[in-house]
């Protein structure tokens, strides 16, 4: 098997950008460490700090972010960098060839009841000239690499550098990155979907349609039963998907009307839309392809739909549709 090094000469992957995502490998090497020995390192539950989001920081989001900060402002190719757990964006040096968005630990709220978690990462180019906000508000069709790293059973890194997906997995007794699959593969069609359903009573009526239809199963209109997964963290669910097809989705709702998305597209939507669509899925927020949209923050949040082909292109089927005349679900 080869060794995560192996594998980017192989791909011809620059020096500079392998530097990178070698820094970002051993580092989430360093924060499976951390969030393996749980309890007894004394890394569970919450800070009493809120993040610019208005959620409350777990110990360990805080203490991976700063894992992953301080290992990145001392990497020569890093020009600057955006977290979820970063209120602004951080300037690191003056050369670097690459901006770094990331979400340190998604899914925190799995953390205190032992479930998945993990990290996601996407990689930028740096623009000439001064570093600011505006330098980040690139749409994810210029990522230069993105993956996450998912701290599961076992710990695994999927990665795209733009030429297919591949996942490696962590051996524990040589603490090395594997190639375990060196092409990852969405399955066009699927009959299993990934939504939280306890807010079906806010979405927007495309999707109250399109979930209905699945849920009737063989005799609705798609005739055939679906199955159904939430983990709760995008990098869980996102790897099922990227495993064995799947759709996920986290759709506009209006529980809380100023803010009607939940993920984030600088360091969430965009990674993850990368790592599908070189897998040969899709990724849409049900009206535009979330690889071009032109961000305007970095901690925007936007729709997601995402996954096998056919089925993303079925739901999207649903939102080029007229709703005016029918009543609501
Ligand atoms: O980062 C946001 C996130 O935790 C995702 O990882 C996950 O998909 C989603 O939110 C879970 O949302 P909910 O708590 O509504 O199920
Ligand atoms: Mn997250």
């Amino acid at each position: 098997m080869q060794t995560l090094a192996q594998h980017l000469s192989s791909q011809g992957i620059q020096a500079p950008l392998a530097q990178l995502l070698t820094t970002l490998a051993d580092t989430s090497k360093a924060i499976s460490h951390a969030v393996r020995h749980g309890a007894l390192a004394g890394v569970l539950g919450a800070t009493e700090q809120e993040n610019v989001q208005g959620e409350t920081q777990k110990k360990l989001d805080v203490i991976t972010n700063d894992m992953l900060k301080e290992a990145l402002t001392a990497d020569s190719t890093v020009r600057g960098l955006a977290s979820e757990e970063e209120d602004h964006i951080v300037e690191v040096g003056q050369s670097g060839d690459f901006l770094v968005c990331f979400d340190p630990l998604d899914g925190s709220s799995n953390i205190d009841i032992n479930s998945l978690v993990g990290t996601i990462f996407s990689v930028l180019p740096a623009p000439q000239g001064e570093l600011s906000e505006q330098s980040f508000l690139q749409p994810g069709r210029q990522q230069v690499a993105a993956g996450y790293v998912l701290y599961g059973p076992s710990t695994m890194l999927a990665l795209t550098t733009g030429q297919g997906v591949q996942l490696f997995t962590l051996n524990p007794e040589t603490n090395e990155y594997l190639l375990t699959n060196e092409a990852m593969s969405i399955s066009k069609d699927t009959a299993e979907f990934a939504i939280n359903m306890s807010n079906q009573r806010f979405w927007e009526a495309p999707m109250q349609t399109y979930i209905a239809d699945l849920l009737l199963g063989k005799i609705g209109p798609r005739e055939k039963s679906f199955n159904m997964r939430w983990i709760a963290a995008m990098v869980g669910d996102v790897h099922r998907v990227l495993s064995r097809g799947g759709l996920f989705t986290y759709p506009t709702d209006n529980k809380n009307p100023e803010k009607p998305y939940k993920l984030r597209l600088m360091y969430e939507a965009n990674p993850m839309s990368f790592l599908v669509e070189q897998a040969g899925g899709k990724a849409s927020t049900g009206y535009e392809t979330i690889m071009d949209i032109q961000p305007s923050e970095i901690h925007q949040r936007v729709a997601v739909i995402l996954g096998s082909a056919n089925e993303v292109d079925a739901c999207l089927e649903y939102h080029g549709q007229d709703y005016s005349e029918e009543p609501s679900l």
